[in-house]
C-alpha cells in the first residue's frame, strides 16, 4: 500500500514511526513532515491547503491511501475532496469534522442525542452573553466557537475574566473562530481523554490518555497544546470507558449518521469525570498531539489495516491490541513557548531509541546540516514502562540526554498517575 501522510508535528512522527512497521507498507509520503518523520518517509513538498494539488500527488503517484494528521485541512473538506477522486483517506469531511470546528455544532449534536455535557448557549453578541453569564454566576466557561488552535477557551473562575473573555472573543482576538460564542457551565472533575475510530456505522475502541495542558509544574500558567501525556488514564476504568461508549460515542455516531454526516476516523473525546460520570467537554476529529505519541507507543497491533479500516467501513473486521504497560511522553519546548521564542536555535545532540523508547520531532527543521528548533513544541521524549513511575523516568533519561540550550519542559508529567501508584 501506498500512503500519504498529511502533518508536520510530533504526532504525525509518531503515526509514521508506526506505519512504517506496516508489512503491507510500500512507499510512504509525508508532506510537509520534519526531519523525524523523514527517517521514516520521502518528504514532499506539496501545498496541503490546496486539495487539488493534493488529489494530483496522489494519483500521480497512484497513492491508495491518505492519513490526515491535523484537524485544519479536515475542517477544509480535504477528506471529501479525496473520496470524491476514489482515495481512500482517514479522515472526516468537512461537515463532521464540525464537531471540531464548531463547539456550537457539538452542543447542539449533544442536546439532540442526550449526550451528557456541561448545560450551554450560544451567542452572536456581547451583551446577551454577558447577561447570560451575570445570571449564571462564576465559574463559568466561555468559548470561541471556532478553531482556535487551543486558545479559545476561558475557564473563568470570577465573573469579571468571564466578562473580559467574552469582550475578547467579540473584539477579535480570535479572528472569525470568535465571532460566535458557547457559554458553558463548569464542570468539576478529573479530566481525560478517550480515542476511538469509527467508520460511519461501527466503532472500534482504541485508548484513554491524559494530557497536561498548563506550561509550569503543578499544571500552573498559561494552557498550552500540551506539555507531557501518558496512557492509560487511571480515572478511566473499565466502566468509564463503557460508560463513556454508551453514553458519549455511540449516540454521536448513530446521531451523526442521522443527521447525514456519518464520522469516519478517529472520535478524541475530552471528558470530565464528574460525580455524575463522564461528560463531554468537546470532540476532537484527530489524534491528539501528544497524546498520539503515547498511543503509537502502547500500540501491538499493526496501524495501518485498521486507519484503513477506518476509512472504508470495515472497521467491524479489525481490532487493536495494546501493551498493558504505560507510556509517557514528555514536550520539550522552546523557552518563551507558549509566548514568543527564538527560532531556529541549535539542537546538538538527540539520544538514540531504544526498545520502547523513542524522541519524537514536532517543530524541528534542518538548516545546512544542523538540527534547529523551528517551533513551539519541538521534541517528544517518549517511553513505555511496567509502571508510570518507570516509564516517567525513561522519558526524563531521554530528555537528559537531549542537548537543546533553548529548550525546557515540566519536571511532573505524570504526576496524578504516579500519586496513584504509590501505596
Ligand atoms: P479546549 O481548548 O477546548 O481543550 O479546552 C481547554 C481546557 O479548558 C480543557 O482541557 C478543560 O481543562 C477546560 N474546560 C473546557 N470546558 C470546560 C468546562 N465546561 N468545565 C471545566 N473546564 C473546562
Ligand atoms: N493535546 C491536546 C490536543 O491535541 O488537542
Amino acid at each position: 500500500m501506498k500512503v500519504l501522510l498529511i502533518g508536520s508535528g510530533g504526532r504525525e512522527h509518531a503515526l509514521a514511526w508506526k506505519i512504517a512497521q506496516s508489512p503491507l507498507l510500500t512507499k510512504l509520503y509525508a508532506a510537509p513532515g520534519n526531519p523525524g518523520i523523514a527517517e521514516e518517509a520521502e518528504l514532499v513538498t506539496l501545498d496541503t491547503d490546496d486539495h487539488a494539488a493534493v488529489v494530483a500527488f496522489c494519483k500521480d503517484k497512484a497513492i491508495d491511501f491518505v492519513v490526515v494528521g491535523p484537524e485544519a485541512p479536515l475542517v477544509a473538506g480535504i477528506a471529501d475532496r479525496l473520496r470524491e477522486a476514489g482515495i481512500a483517506v482517514f479522515g472526516p469531511s468537512a461537515a463532521a469534522a464540525q464537531l471540531e470546528g464548531s463547539k456550537g455544532f457539538t452542543k447542539d449534536v449533544c442536546a439532540r442525542f442526550n449526550i451528557p455535557t456541561g448545560a450551554y448557549q450560544r451567542f452572536n453578541n456581547a451583551p446577551k452573553a454577558k447577561a447570560y453569564v451575570r445570571e449564571q454566576g462564576a465559574p463559568i466557561v466561555i468559548k470561541a466557537d471556532g478553531l482556535a488552535a487551543g486558545k479559545g477557551v476561558t475557564v473563568a473562575m470570577t465573573l469579571d475574566e468571564a466578562l473580559s473573555a467574552i469582550d475578547d472573543c467579540f473584539e477579535g482576538a480570535f479572528g472569525a473562530a470568535g465571532a460566535e460564542v458557547v457559554v458553558e457551565a463548569f464542570l468539576d472533575g478529573e479530566e481525560a481523554s478517550f480515542f476511538c475510530l469509527s467508520d460511519g456505522k461501527s466503532l472500534l475502541p482504541l485508548a484513554t490518555a491524559q494530557d497536561h495542558k498548563r506550561v509550569g509544574d503543578g499544571d500552573t500558567g498559561p494552557n498550552t497544546g500540551g506539555m507531557g501525556a501518558y496512557s492509560p488514564a487511571p480515572v478511566m476504568t473499565a466502566e468509564m470507558v463503557e460508560r463513556t461508549m454508551k453514553e458519549i460515542i455511540e449516540p454521536t455516531m448513530r446521531g451523526m449518521a442521522e443527521m447525514g454526516h456519518p464520522f469516519q476516523g478517529v472520535f478524541f473525546a475530552g471528558l470530565m469525570i464528574t460525580e455524575k460520570g463522564p461528560e463531554l467537554i468537546e470532540y476532537n476529529v484527530r489524534f491528539g498531539d501528544p497524546e498520539c505519541q503515547v498511543l503509537m507507543m502502547r500500540l501491538k497491533s499493526d496501524l495501518l489495516p485498521i486507519l484503513y479500516a477506518s476509512a472504508t467501513g470495515t472497521l467491524d473486521q479489525v481490532s487493536a491490541k495494546w501493551s498493558d504497560d504505560p507510556a509517557l511522553t514528555v514536550v520539550l519546548a522552546s523557552k518563551g513557548y507558549p509566548g514568543a521564542y527564538d527560532k531556529a536555535t541549535p539542537i546538538a545532540a538527540l539520544p538514540l531509541a531504544g526498545d520502547g523508547a523513542k524522541v519524537f520531532h514536532a517543530g524541528t527543521a534542518l538548516q545546512g546540516g544542523q538540527l534547529v528548533a523551528t517551533g513551539g513544541r519541538v521534541l517528544n521524549a517518549t517511553a513505555r514502562g511496567a509502571t508510570v513511575g518507570k516509564a516517567q523516568a525513561e522519558a526524563y533519561r531521554l530528555v537528559d540526554a537531549v542537548e537543546w540550550a533553548n529548550g525546557f519542559c515540566r519536571r511532573d508529567i505524570g504526576w496524578r498517575a504516579i500519586s496513584r501508584e504509590k501505596p
